[in-house]
């Protein structure tokens, strides 16, 4: 049964292309997705946006501009402006009318040594803009294995969610779970135990501000494919998907996006 304020929470499905395509293959893909979604006008389909890499800001927003699916990056600087070789700003990514940036994803945290302060700073610089930040939590294998994984993820969110809580901003922001197992490996979380996560995430977001916690989108992350999803979106505390390999796909991606629409 949705509660109230989970029908309030309309399903977000996000594309995290991570380190793939290129101007000719974009298109393709772009192309493809709203055409789809052009066919299926009127029916129901989630909120859809991609998480490019940061070159193709501009072909986003160009090729995006005016449709209804939303674009975005896949990591932003904390910082403003200076020597920080190799990164980009929040204000760089309004450039480009981006409208988000995932942050902490866990290839991030593990590749460039993220700490949670790290991606809570990163969060409060895109709240703080007026952009959303779309914050990556998740435990590894041997983290669930060891009966922590509930703990290790709530900490992740208890760090950021207090730095955006103490600027006012919690309410910005949008959570995605996203265990480390299920990344890329073909091996989703079963809905029950992706819910059982995001009630958790829920209730230690309540903890800080209640009435934020019911508005916040948890989002789940990890080998969703059109055929999982609707057993994810019927889950209350499942708000939508972070999606990488099958949002390669147009047809596939447009499919999720029917899935989690929650009708
Ligand atoms: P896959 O959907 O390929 O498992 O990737 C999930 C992910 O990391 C999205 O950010």
């Amino acid at each position: 049964m949705l509660n109230s304020a989970a029908l309030q929470r309309s399903s977000w499905v996000v594309g995290n292309w991570k380190m793939n395509g290129g101007l000719s293959d974009n298109e393709a893909l772009l192309s493809g997705l709203l055409g789809l979604l052009e066919d299926h006008a009127g029916g129901s389909v989630a909120q859809c946006a991609v998480a490019v890499p940061a070159p193709y800001l501009f072909q986003s927003m160009v090729r995006l501009s005016g449709h209804s699916v939303g674009w975005g990056s896949q990591d932003v600087s904390a910082e403003t402006s200076g020597a920080f070789t190799g990164e980009f700003s929040v204000a760089m990514l309004q450039d480009f009318e981006a409208q988000f940036s995932i942050v902490g994803h866990s290839e991030r945290r593990a590749r460039h040594a993220e700490t949670d302060a790290v991606v809570a700073a990163k969060a409060v610089a895109l709240a703080d803009a007026g952009l959303v930040p779309l914050i990556c939590v998740g435990e590894s294998i041997q983290v669930r294995d060891s009966g922590q994984a509930v703990e290790s993820v709530c900490l992740q969110v208890r760090h950021v969610a207090q730095a955006l809580h103490a600027k006012a901003l919690l309410s910005h922001a949008v959570f995605a779970y996203e265990p480390i197992w299920a990344i890329g490996t073909g091996r989703s979380a079963a809905p029950e135990q992706a819910q059982e996560m995001h009630a958790a995430i829920r209730r230690t977001l309540s903890e800080i501000n209640a009435q934020a916690a019911a508005q916040i989108r948890l989002l789940y992350g990890g080998s969703v494919k059109a055929a999982t999803a609707a057993a994810l979106a019927a889950q209350p505390d499942i708000d939508g998907a972070l999606v990488g390999g099958a949002s390669l796909e147009a047809k596939e991606f447009f499919e999720i996006a029917c899935a989690m629409s929650g009708e």
